[in-house]
């Protein structure tokens, strides 16, 4: 009987590991509903995720609508207060591109996940004068492995980002995590 368990048991384990495939297209975008925590987020313009910036911004929850729209439940600090930000992003015409209004006209799509662990998102950012890039990294739980960040970083260089653009938002995270003790409203 002991023997049928561990069996069973590493036939979960197993079973598990495999479902942890990365997924770099033809995306099940159903399962990126739920929980996630923002760890890194990174851009060419600096000033944008710096404080204050005003794509310094922690997501909370993703809701996939039966349309197929995306809606973001996040967190951004305006004038030292925690404010709840909701986005609604439409599909776009293009496949796996997804539009919002936010400090101009914005276009992201899914760069990979794994849908239970992590999944990273490229945005770019339209406004009057110009252009940024904004490449995100969120993780179901607080924080996620070095490979994961590793990768992500050799992404974000791929694409004209330095490492120096590059924040690391797990530590501020702890911080309100900890004070608060309140896990899924966090404000950094
Ligand atoms: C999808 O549904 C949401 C919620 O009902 C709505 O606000 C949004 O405009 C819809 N998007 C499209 C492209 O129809
Ligand atoms: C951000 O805004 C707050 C409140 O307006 C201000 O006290 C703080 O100095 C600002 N931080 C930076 C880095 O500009």
């Amino acid at each position: 009987m002991k023997l049928l368990v561990l069996c069973l048991g590493l036939i979960l384990v197993c079973a598990h590991e495999e479902g942890n495939d990365v997924v770099r297209r033809n995306f099940d975008v159903s399962k990126i509903s739920g929980y996630w925590y923002s760890v890194l987020l990174a851009s060419d313009v600096r000033e944008k995720i710096e404080e204050n910036g005003s794509m310094r911004v922690f997501v909370n929850h993703i809701e996939v609508l039966s349309n197929s729209s995306l809606f973001f439940n996040m967190h951004i600090k305006v004038d030292g207060k925690c404010t709840e930000l909701a986005l609604l992003s439409d599909k776009t015409e293009k496949d796996g591109d997804y539009s919002v209004e936010y400090d101009g006209y914005n276009v992201f799509r899914i760069v990979e996940t794994d849908y239970t662990d992590y999944i990273i998102f490229h945005l770019v950012n339209f406004n009057e004068k110009d252009s940024f890039q904004l490449i995100e990294l969120y993780a179901r739980e607080p924080d996620t492995s070095e490979e994961v960040k590793k990768n992500f970083v050799e992404y974000c260089q791929k694409h004209g980002i330095v490492k120096e653009n590059i924040f690391d938002l797990t530590e501020v995270g702890k911080f309100g995590y900890f004070w608060f003790s309140l896990p899924k409203f966090p404000c950094y």
